[in-house]
């Protein structure tokens, strides 16, 4: 399984990276988990990342709505910040698996607040301060996340 860090000295650099990992995920389901602390870039990541799928709109943090849904051509994108949730249980009272249904692609920000509850990711990113900047690790869980970040560390979405 890969593990590929990047470093990222400004909020569009974690946002063009994130273009550049959508442009390896096409219109597929998958989970990907963003670890980090406050204020590290996880939602600055998800709006490059759905920009990079085609989302025109903004991109508002779920932080008090838990999930923020996108309709994209061909694929429903949903957008979590679990940080408010103390358990798996409360996810369950909100219907979490009629969002995690094997056709949508999830973003989960704060994945360690369902307390294991939640299915493993496909891709983990997880984002740390480097004084003012960041170090973004990417790491594949699954073999199909690895051949997503096998794309991207090939950079051959720059050609699409
Ligand atoms: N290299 C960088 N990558 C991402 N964000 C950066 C970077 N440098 C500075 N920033 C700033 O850090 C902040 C990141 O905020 P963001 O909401 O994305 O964090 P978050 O990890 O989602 O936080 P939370 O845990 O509260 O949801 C933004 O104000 C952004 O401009
Ligand atoms: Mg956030």
């Amino acid at each position: 399984m890969t593990r590929l860090p990047l470093h990222s000295d400004s909020a569009a650099s974690t946002e063009a990276v994130a273009v550049r990992l959508a442009r390896c995920c096409e219109a597929q389901a998958l989970i990907i988990h963003l670890m980090g602390e406050l204020g590290a870039g996880k939602t600055t990541f998800c709006r490059g990342f759905l920009h990079g799928l085609g989302h025109e709109g903004h991109v508002k943090s779920p932080t008090y709505t838990v999930v923020e849904p996108y309709q994209l051509a061909d694929l429903n994108v949903y957008h979590f910040d679990l940080y408010r949730i103390n358990s798996y249980d409360e996810l369950e009272e909100i219907g979490i698996r009629d969002y995690f249904n094997g056709q949508s692609l999830c973003l989960v920000e704060w994945p360690e607040r369902a307390q294991g509850g939640l299915e493993k990711p496909d891709i983990s990113v997880t984002l740390e301060y480097v004084h003012d900047e960041r170090k973004l690790i990417f790491e594949s869980v699954s073999a199909k996340g690895e051949s997503i970040l096998r794309c991207f560390n090939q950079g051959r979405s720059l050609t699409k």
